[in-house]
């Protein structure tokens, strides 16, 4: 396994920050790694150095992948949970940095706004991962395209449809990978929903040396036709506000993913989800929100998040390889 030297010590903050090349090479080291570990070779290559895990959100996926996949390259995780530090509170950004970046060779953050994660990177001295913000959640694309690589055997001219709040982190950082690696993304939604229009204008640039194409359609039918996958998210993310359920739900019901979308796209077509998805009552809040609108799934019915067509937990297992990739590549 060949450790590319030009990612040593750079920060992982988004993906607009690296070239199709270098996500390909991420891509592929994580393919690697994964095998080498499906066949039990070890690949403790990285004794001896520790990482800090910065949560100011909760988490299942990025937290447990960054703690596997570090053990499972020999380093030593701290996790500092939501409520467990000082950070943001009673010491600085930059100051957490430059006392965090002392002792561990690596940190990752969780959290809110991405400049948060951008002062951190500044301060720190040591490569600082993004593991999610209001704006990005790189290391995510990264397991999705693998699992895209999976099933289709490449990402070049695959057609991602992505509905409902496609402004968040999920639907901005999937329109960058897919503009990146020359895919075919479309933003299916309300047009409340679209992505910022100057992260589309930067991104209709780097469309138009990579040959991907971007859409922007708020008609689910005609959106749907021929994709190869169809992705969606939670219609509220973390930090925002109980209050905007009710309008989310109005807006963006037209764009729940169901059978009917899944039959309209073709029987080529996958669904995928970052997770934690709201498909049946099993959770508290999918509760609360029965009891309020009287709705028993959100953004995908319980029928598509568990019918032959939904790669979802291969999704969520390729977080811990493709987050071992970007470790190993940058420390
Ligand atoms: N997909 C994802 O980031 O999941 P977690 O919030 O559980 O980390
Ligand atoms: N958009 C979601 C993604 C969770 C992985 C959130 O920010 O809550």
């Amino acid at each position: 396994m060949l450790i590319k030297s030009d990612l040593k010590g750079k920060s992982f903050l988004k993906l607009l920050d690296f070239t199709p090349e270098q996500i390909s090479y991420l891509l592929d080291l994580a393919a690697d790694m994964k095998a080498q570990k499906k066949n039990g070779v070890h690949h403790r290559l990285f004794e001896g150095k520790n990482i800090a895990l910065v949560f100011e959100k909760t988490s299942t996926r990025t937290r447990c992948a960054f703690e596997v996949a570090a053990a499972d390259l020999g380093m030593h995780p701290v996790y500092l949970d939501p409520q467990g530090s000082q950070i943001g509170k009673k010491e600085s950004i930059a100051d957490t940095a430059r006392v965090l970046g002392r002792m561990f060779d690596g940190i990752e953050y969780r959290g809110f706004g991405q400049e948060i994660v951008e002062e951190l990177a500044r301060h720190a001295g040591v490569p600082v991962w993004n593991g999610l913000t209001n704006e990005f959640h790189p290391t995510q694309i990264l397991a999705d395209f693998l699992t895209v690589k999976e099933y289709f055997g490449s990402l070049k001219g695959v057609k991602l449809v992505y509905m409902g709040d496609a402004r968040f982190n999920m639907g901005n950082s999937l329109m960058v990978g897919c503009a990146k690696m020359g895919m075919h993304f479309v933003a299916c939604t309300n047009k409340k929903y679209f992505p910022n229009a100057e992260l589309v204008e930067e991104c209709k640039k780097i469309a138009a040396e990579t040959g991907a194409v971007l859409e922007f359609n708020e008609d689910p039918i005609a959106a749907t036709k021929g994709a190869h996958v169809i992705y969606t998210d939670v219609w509220v993310s973390m930090g925002e506000p109980a209050s905007v359920w009710a309008e989310r739900i109005e807006d963006l019901t037209p764009y729940r993913v169901t059978k009917e979308i899944m039959e309209n796209a073709g029987a080529q077509c996958r669904f995928m989800h970052c997770l934690p998805a709201f498909h049946d009552l099993n959770t508290t809040v999918g509760k609360e929100i029965y009891d309020k609108f009287g709705i028993s799934c959100m953004e995908v019915t319980d029928e598509v998040f568990e019918s032959e067509a939904s790669i979802v937990f291969d999704e969520a297992e390729n977080r811990m390889h493709t987050i071992k990739a970007v470790l190993a590549a940058t420390l």
